[in-house]
This record gives structure tokens, C-alpha cells and sequence, in this order.
């Protein structure tokens, strides 16, 4: 009987997927890679960030519903962020970089809500609808392909669920000023992604909203953000004084986009309503390379996909979702 089940509900997943005209795991993405990199002390710690740290904060608290079942952080990094979800009964760290996601562990592994979870976001590992809210902060700006990111980050969300989405805009204010006195070449206003660096890219407004919505999101709120990322501002203002100020221009800036940075909130009205909550590892992931779900679970620690028998495992608190390449 229950082998019926999950025959049956991995053929309606695969019926999905096959209607979406997506797969589990598209042609691989290229994907940046910090492992072992020093995020947390060489972009963060001490490096006279604190102002665009607390503008982050200001709008994710308003843009956030306080409290729900299960939230997710994608591309969460080292957990910076993750003392704003603690209103959650479930809280999932998601990220590709194993050490990112060890540090992360040190500061919140002793909290049992906390999963911490290592993948590659073009090949999701969690299960349909199985989120209230997720967040991505810094993380668009180095995705590749948008849309097939979106792809997969869309579907883990109910009819009631909010996205919030950050990404660096190109149609910035010191961009088009840069570009109108002639020390930039490239137009701010040519709505295709501008990779300024390997793997890191800004942003059209425009584009990231037909991007969104051809994505089945809808934006419910925009909100501009850090407009003064200057250093001669941020010298002489408390930080938390000029995220204040940041905060008042949060909407006009979000209709007329001129800060560098964008946050979105997004809904999916369409989507299927929401499931019962169920904490267990098997009911939270699917099969990163065949998309099927529920996953069986051989121990607590271990898990196997029903479809393609493929095993994945939690090792120091990490379930490790990584396909190899
Ligand atoms: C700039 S950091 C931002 C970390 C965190 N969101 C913050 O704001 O502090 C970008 C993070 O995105 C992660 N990332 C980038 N591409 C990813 C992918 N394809 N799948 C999962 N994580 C990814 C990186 O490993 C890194 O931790």
C-alpha cells in the first residue's frame, strides 16, 4: 500500500515536471564556488559593512512574515541572517558550500529547528510546497541562469507562502551617472544582465520583473535598498542611523529602482494550497537528480530515493544534497 503511494506520487511528480517542461537536474549551471572562501571575516566582519547589514535586516523584518511553520534560507551562506527567522518552528540554511554551511552550524547548530542543508539550487533538493516563506539575500547576483534558478526555488512554495528576493540592480543611480559623463561603457538601461566578473551580475529592474513573472511570481511589494552606499556617508553617519534613513525611501525607491540593491516580495497565487506541516527528513527533500519524493528513510541519518535509489546522508549536522559532477 505504501509502496503504491509513492509509486503513485512520484509519477504525478514526474507528470509535473514533464508538464513544465523542466527536469530534476538541468544541464549543469555553472555555479560559484565558496568553499573555503572568508566571507564571513574578508566581506563582513570589521570591513565597514554594518549599514548595508542593518538596511538588509530593516527590510527583511518588514518584508518577512514574522512567524510560520518552515522557512528557508537559499544561498544562506554562514547563517548571517538567520537570527531573523527564529519566529519559525522549522528553519532550513541552504547552501552549496559545505564550510559555509559548517560555520553556520557553530552558531546554530544547537538549536534543533535549524537544518542545514548543502546543494546546488539549480538542482533543488527540497520537496514541492513544503515552504511558508524563502529568502534569498546577495545570492541572484551570482546566478547564471534566472530563470531555471527560479524554476526550481518556485515550486517549493504553497498559495499562502512569501518569497523575498534580493538582487543587485544595474540601473543604479551612480551607474547612470557614471555612463552620462562617459566612464562607463556599458548602458544601464540595456535590460540584459551585466556579468561585471566572473559569476557576479547586476540586474535590470525590468527584466528581473518579466523574469519573475514568467516564473509564476507575483511581486506584491518592491522595496529600493541602500541607496547610500557611500563611504563618505557611511564615515560620518551611525550605521544604524543611515539604514534608518535607507528605510523611508524602502517604497519610492521601489517604484523608481536607483539603489543598487532591490528586494522583492512575491507570492504564487496559483499554486497548490499548503500541505501539512511534517518535520520529518523524508517528507522535506526530494531526489536532487530525479526530483521524486517522498525519500525513504533507512536510518535517521540516512536517506533513499524510492525512484533511483540514489542515497543521501547528514553528516555533523549537513544533509548533503551535492550530485557529483
Ligand atoms: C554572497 S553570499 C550570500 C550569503 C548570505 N545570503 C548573506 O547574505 O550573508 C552567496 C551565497 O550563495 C551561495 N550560492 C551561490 N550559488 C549557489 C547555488 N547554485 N546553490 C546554492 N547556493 C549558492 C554561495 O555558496 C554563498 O554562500
Amino acid at each position: 500500500m505504501f509502496a503504491d503511494n509513492l509509486l503513485a506520487a512520484n509519477s504525478v511528480n514526474a507528470e509535473k515536471l514533464k508538464n513544465k517542461g523542466g527536469s530534476a537536474a538541468p544541464a549543469a549551471v555553472p555555479v560559484i564556488d565558496y568553499e573555503g572562501s572568508g566571507y564571513r571575516q574578508d566581506f563582513w566582519e570589521g570591513q565597514g559593512r554594518e549599514y548595508e547589514d542593518a538596511v538588509e535586516r530593516i527590510a527583511l523584518r518588514r518584508l518577512l512574515p514574522a512567524r510560520g511553520d518552515r522557512i528557508a534560507e537559499i544561498g544562506a551562506g554562514f547563517g548571517r541572517l538567520a537570527d531573523l527567522y527564529l519566529g519559525y518552528n522549522q528553519i532550513v540554511l541552504f547552501d552549496y558550500s559545505r564550510t559555509m554551511l559548517a560555520d553556520a552550524v557553530r552558531n546554530w547548530g544547537h538549536d534543533q529547528r535549524f537544518v542545514f542543508v548543502a546543494g546546488d539550487l539549480y538542482q533543488m533538493p527540497l520537496a514541492d510546497s513544503v515552504l511558508d516563506a524563502l529568502v534569498m539575500v546577495r545570492v541572484m547576483h551570482h546566478l547564471a541562469d534566472v530563470p531555471a534558478a527560479l524554476a526550481q526555488l518556485q515550486p517549493l512554495l504553497h498559495q499562502r507562502s512569501a518569497a523575498v528576493l534580493e538582487y543587485a540592480n544595474k540601473r543604479n543611480l551612480k551607474a547612470i551617472l557614471r555612463w552620462s559623463i562617459g566612464r562607463q561603457r556599458w548602458s544601464p538601461f540595456e535590460p540584459t544582465p551585466l556579468e561585471f566578473v566572473d559569476l557576479n551580475f547586476d540586474f535590470h529592474p525590468r527584466w528581473m520583473s518579466a523574469r519573475l513573472g514568467e516564473a509564476g511570481l507575483q511581486v506584491d511589494a518592491r522595496y529600493g535598498a541602500s541607496h547610500f552606499r557611500l563611504q563618505a556617508l557611511k564615515r560620518r553617519l551611525p550605521a544604524a542611523a543611515l539604514a534608518r534613513l535607507d528605510s523611508y525611501l524602502f517604497r519610492v525607491g521601489g517604484k523608481f529602482p536607483l539603489a543598487p540593491s532591490v528586494f522583492v516580495r512575491a507570492s504564487t497565487p496559483g499554486a497548490p494550497g499548503r500541505p501539512q506541516f511534517d518535520t520529518t527528513p523524508a517528507q522535506l527533500f526530494r531526489c536532487p537528480a530525479c526530483a521524486a519524493y517522498p525519500l525513504t528513510a533507512l536510518s535517521q541519518e540516512r536517506l533513499q530515493c524510492p525512484s533511483c535509489a540514489c542515497q543521501y546522508s547528514q553528516r555533523d549536522r549537513i544533509w548533503d544534497f551535492k550530485l557529483q559532477a
